[in-house]
């Protein structure tokens, strides 16, 4: 008798906060990354910067089992050529990963041969009217009215996760996404993107501590496995 098995992917989120001792990994960066780097304006925006590429070089180096420094990105952008698009890992391309930092947090979600979108965001706001017209439809809009106001949070974090998973960002309306309820299980209800399909997407809210809302989106609906974990100050 046959028997079949379910594929799982496995997804690892590392979080860690911003690392002043990824300062003395700048050596590490390739040239595009430290031109990156270095047109940063603000300080904390750089070392936001610098500890993504700290942390995604450690997060797909533990998966390859490989050393951080042989890690390499390609981060072109297929809509300008420039370097600051979705990072690929050059010479393995099963490798998926989605970066995402907000205030004091930074992220990486690793996985293989499947699609991955990352969203991390710090509830340090109320949202405005505008901001919830631009981002949430009427069903999502009605639900918030009589839930906790941070609740649009956790709509934003479940859209942008994916929208990073299909690689377009931003170019996808948020309104045109819509998500369950921020007090049910995640989950993408229905899209008019071709690349959203409920029925091929699945979507897990992640936990980066007090304060933020952050989901991971993976564009599969095989089972997936989620191991959220820290990176401590003393790896970096
Ligand atoms: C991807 C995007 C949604 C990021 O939103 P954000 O909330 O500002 O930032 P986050 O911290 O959550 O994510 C940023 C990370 O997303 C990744 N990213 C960039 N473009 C991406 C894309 N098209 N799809 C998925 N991930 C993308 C990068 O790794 C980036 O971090 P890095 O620059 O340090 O490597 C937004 O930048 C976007 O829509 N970009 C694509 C379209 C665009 O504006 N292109 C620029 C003009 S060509």
């Amino acid at each position: 008798m046959s028997h079949v098995q379910d594929v799982v992917f496995d997804i690892q989120v590392w979080w860690t906060r911003p690392l002043r001792s990824a300062v003395r990994h700048v050596g590490t960066l390739d040239s595009d990354e430290r031109a990156r780097f270095d047109a940063y304006r603000q300080d904390d925006d750089r070392l936001r910067f610098l500890t993504g590429r700290v942390l995604a070089r450690f997060a797909v180096a533990r998966r390859l089992g490989t050393d951080p420094a042989e890690i390499t990105f390609d981060a072109t952008c297929p809509d300008c050529g420039k370097p600051h698009g979705r990072p690929r890992v050059v010479g393995a391309g099963n490798v998926a990963l989605s970066l995402s930092h907000s205030g004091d947090r930074v992220g990486v979600a690793v996985t293989g041969g499947v699609p991955v979108g990352l969203d991390v965001e710090y509830v340090n706001r109320r949202a405005t009217d505008d901001l919830i017209g631009y981002a949430l439809n009427d069903t999502e809009r009605a639900a918030i009215a009589t839930s906790d106001p941070d609740a649009f949070f956790t709509y934003w974090a479940r859209k942008e996760a994916l929208m990073k998973a299909t690689g377009h960002g931003m170019k996808i309306p948020l309104r045109s996404i819509t998500v369950s309820a921020p007090g049910d299980h995640a989950r993408l209800v229905a899209a008019s993107d071709a690349a959203l399909d409920p029925a091929t997407t699945t979507l897990l809210d992640a936990d980066p501590g007090d304060g933020y809302r952050a989901a991971v989106a993976v564009l599969t609906g095989d089972p997936v496995r989620l191991t959220e974990r820290w990176m401590s100050n003393t790896t970096a």
